[in-house]
């Protein structure tokens, strides 16, 4: 179906990558179960999709092998009808993100949104997501959620006797920390990613909106909030809850 092309009225969709393991935070489980004042990580960013007037549906990448969404799902009624679950998670993020585009094709046109975000943010709120969507109305491009730097920023040298001596200060001016959702375009978003697979550059992508920009085109920062941050190291599992009670 490709009737989103012909109309000025394109969908939002959310595709949430959540194949990973959370090496990093290492739980005794994949980060996005771990509970978090109460809850389910994971829960945090789904319900908020769900309960949005703007996101027609959204699509949960995980591992073929996750031994932990089906007890999770069976505990979320609220979901029912609003997530479709697809179990082709790759071995990298970024594979995760285009096996779940590439799974969804033929339920979205090339101009529905898609907004990805990353399973491990719970601090996502209704309001910023609104935000992103309001701010990227009609643009051409697409774009991401991002916080300007704040802090002084130093280098440290590559050899192991240098890597704890600043080499340099570099300039802040004008840096901005990635956050997610990143929305683009169905079709931009896929031929960015199958393009960075094709000349092996995938390497150098870590988020979706890299790939976009090695097509040449500039996403459009949108600012973010500090409680919208991922959930990386052990120490972040407690930063989160302080954030998620309040
Ligand atoms: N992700 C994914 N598929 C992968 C790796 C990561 O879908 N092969 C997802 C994670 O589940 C997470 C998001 O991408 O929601 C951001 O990745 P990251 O914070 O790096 O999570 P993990 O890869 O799980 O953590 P770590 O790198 O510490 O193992
Ligand atoms: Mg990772």
């Amino acid at each position: 179906m490709t009737a989103s092309a012909s109309s000025p009225q394109t969908r939002h969709f959310a595709l949430i990558p959540a194949a990973g393991i959370g090496a990093r935070v290492g739980g005794a489980i994949p980060k996005q179960y771990l509970p978090l004042a109460g809850k389910p990580m994971l829960q945090y960013a789904l319900d908020i999709f769900a309960a949005s007037a703007l996101i027609a549906h959204t699509f949960l990448v995980v591992s073929a092998d996750d031994g932990y969404i089906d007890d999770f799902l069976a505990t979320q009624p609220q979901l029912a009808g609003k997530l479709t679950v697809l179990r082709n998670g790759g071995a990298t993020r970024q594979d995760s993100v285009l096996n779940g585009l590439q799974a969804i094709g033929a339920q979205l046109g090339a101009d529905d949104w898609v907004l990805v975000h990353d399973a491990a943010r719970p601090g996502l709120a209704a309001d910023l997501l609104d935000r992103l969507i309001a701010a990227l109305h009609g643009d051409e491009v697409g774009g991401l959620l991002a916080l300007p730097v704040v802090d002084t920023l130093k280098r440290s040298g590559g050899t192991p006797e240098q890597h704890e001596r600043v080499q340099a200060t570099v300039p802040r001016d004008a840096l901005w920390a990635a956050q997610t959702p990143q929305m683009f375009r169905y079709g931009l978003l896929t031929r960015a990613l199958e393009q960075a697979h094709a000349q092996n550059r995938v390497g150098d992508i870590t988020d979706d909106a890299s790939a976009v920009e090695m097509l040449g085109l500039q996403p459009k920062l949108v600012e973010g909030s500090p409680r919208n941050f991922k959930v990386t190291l052990a120490h972040d599992v407690a930063l989160a809850e302080l954030f998620l009670k309040t």
